[in-house]
Order: C-alpha cells, then structure tokens, then sequence
C-alpha cells in the first residue's frame, strides 16, 4: 500500500476527517521525509577520507558523508559511550550493536579500546537486517579487527572477543537476546523517518531491557520521536556533539540526570512532533509506523490550539492490521 491509502484507511478507522488542508500538510510531510536524502548508491567518499556504501532503497549513507564515517563512529558512539574512561576497570566490556552495516563501528571501537587495554576482552551482540554485498575497507589501522568481524560471520570466539551477529529484523531477532547487560549501545539505524521500526517506543523497550543498569545508549540522532521514547522509558538524556553538517546525537543514560539544555527541553515538552513511534506488537510496516505517528502529530497539534489540554496521546491509532 502506498502513503495515501495508508492514510486513508487510518484516518477511516479512527473516524477522524481531515480537512483537505491538513490532509495535503500531512501527505506533503510524509512524502518529504521519504525522499531519499543523497543521490546515488554503492561506494562514496567521506569527509575524513575514509570511505561509506549509499544503500539503494533507503537513499542514505551508512555514515555521514559530511562529518567522515570513522569520526562518526569515534564522536557520536565510541567517545559519547564513556567506554574509554571504563576501560582500565573494565575486563570485559559488553556492546549491543544495532545496525551491524558494514562493522565499522565495532572495528573502531574494538581497535580503540584494545589500544588502551591489550587484555581487554569484549562480547558483542550485533542486529542486522541484511548485510551490504561489498565492502568498503576501513583505514588501515582498523583494518585488523574489521577483517576479524567479517571472516568470522556470523559468530566467533577468539582474540578475547566474543561475537554473535543476528541476522533479519532486528525486531523479531531481539527476542531471542536474554540476559545480555550492555555497557553500551550503538544504535545506528538510518534515520527515524526512513527507517521508524528500529526506533519506536516498543522496540526501545526491548534495548533497554538489555543494557546495564550504569550502560549508556548512544545514537547520532536527536529527533524527537526517538528522544520522547527514550524519556518514557526512564531514560536521562544528553546532546552529543555535533559534527559536520549532522545535528548533535543523543546520550540515553539509566542514571545520572537530564543535560539537554532549556530549548531542546522545552521543545520535547511542547513540540507536536514530540510523540513516540508506536510498533506494539513489533509487526507494523514502516510506512504504517510513520502514517500513524503523523496523524497523532495531527491530533496534537489541534488539541494544543484548540481547548483540550495538550496531552501526549502515546496509544497507536491506526492499525492495518
Ligand atoms: C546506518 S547503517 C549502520 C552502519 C554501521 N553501524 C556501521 O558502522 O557500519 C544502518 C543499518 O541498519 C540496518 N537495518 C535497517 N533496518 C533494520 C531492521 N529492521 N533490522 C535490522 N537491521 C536493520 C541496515 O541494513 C543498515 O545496515
């Protein structure tokens, strides 16, 4: 089903009209975020000279092309995650990867961590949907551990590294994790709007359920629809930094205290996009997570202009199913 039935049939299960000026507004939005955001596929340059994949049908790159994929992977995941300050005390360190891609952001954290402690030992726990045909090797220095995840697919145990890659939709494929406590995640899907499955509400329950009580969760995104799910979820939220053209990230952490600052607060209090992704059986097409979602914004936003109080409404409204 394409975006305009989809909408359709949401809108006619809820009983909720439109009118054909908020009807275009939504349609309009919706389409927008689906457009691929660069032109081209397979392999490109990156800012810093290391190299990325364009995927076909998401119409993104695996990493920033403005920012360079290796300091994406060094700013936005490996020195946010507060790994490098545990590595000393740590003896094994735990990551749950999720949006495997081309390994590089296990390479590099793997290669960075084992340079300040040759005996640290690492279990890793990686999702991924479909593994890209060729790929693009990382700098050298990184090329050691990079070659040890790929010969080794779909799961190891050598070098002091334990590592499981599971294959298909993360969403199905984290069921089968138990009893996995990360110190970090490194969630990098592509973006919210392209790829709403990885981050809506339900799914995050299930990351947090697998992260250690002092983990940190950590992703180059700060869209809203992901931070307002990971505050419902009891998480305390900081910016990261920002790199090239990308906004800052996010730091998700179980404890210590909020460090957004006053605007970003206000916005996630006050914003109608500020609504989480809703996927409650962990089933619903992408498109349908995503029309849902931008018809809750809808609803939001003529309750805050109208009478009704301005109360998230955190059930899912549309289901095709
Ligand atoms: C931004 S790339 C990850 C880049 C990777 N972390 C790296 O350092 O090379 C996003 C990845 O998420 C994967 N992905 C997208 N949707 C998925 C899903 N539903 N389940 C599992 N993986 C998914 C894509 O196949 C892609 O490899």
């Amino acid at each position: 089903m394409d975006v305009e039935n989809i909408l359709k049939s949401c809108l006619e299960l809820i009983h909720v009209e439109l009118s054909e000026s908020q009807r275009d507004a939504v349609l309009k939005e919706l389409k927008a975020w689906l457009l691929p955001s660069v032109k081209g596929e397979g392999q490109t340059s990156t800012r810093d000279g290391s190299f990325t994949l364009i995927h076909p049908t998401y119409g993104e790159p695996y990493h920033s092309i403005t920012a360079g994929a290796i300091r994406e992977c060094l700013e936005k995941f490996l020195y946010p995650s507060e790994l490098l300050e545990r590595a000393k005390e740590l003896k094994v360190v735990r990551i749950l990867d999720v949006g495997f891609g081309l390994g590089y952001n296990l390479a590099v954290a793997i290669k960075e961590l084992r340079d300040l402690n040759p005996r640290l030992e690492f279990e890793l726990v990686s999702l991924e949907k479909e593994l890209p045909k060729k790929v693009p090797e990382p700098p050298e220095e990184f090329g050691f551990y990079h070659k040890l995840l790929w010969k080794n697919l779909p799961q190891f145990e050598k070098e002091g590294i334990r590592f499981k890659l599971l294959i298909g939709d993360a969403r199905y494929r984290i069921k089968e994790v138990e009893g996995f406590k990360a110190h970090a995640v490194f969630h990098d899907g592509f973006s919210p709007y392209k790829n709403p499955e990885l981050w809506s509400l339900d799914f995050l329950r299930h990351i947090r359920r697998l992260m250690d009580e002092e983990g940190v969760w950590l992703s180059y995104t700060s869209s809203l629809p992901v931070r307002k799910a990971l505050r419902e979820l009891g998480f305390y939220l900081e910016s990261t930094k920002s790199i090239g053209r990308k906004r800052g990230g996010t730091k998700a952490s179980l404890r210590g205290e909020d460090r957004l600052s006053p605007e970003e607060s206000l916005k996630l209090q006050t914003s109608p996009y500020a609504l989480p992704f809703l996927d409650p059986e962990l089933h619903r097409e992408p498109l349908e997570i995503l029309v849902d979602y931008r018809v809750r914004v809808e609803l939001q936003k003529v309750a805050q202009g109208g009478i009704e109080p301005p109360t998230p409404r955190f059930s899912a409204v549309c289901s095709t199913n």
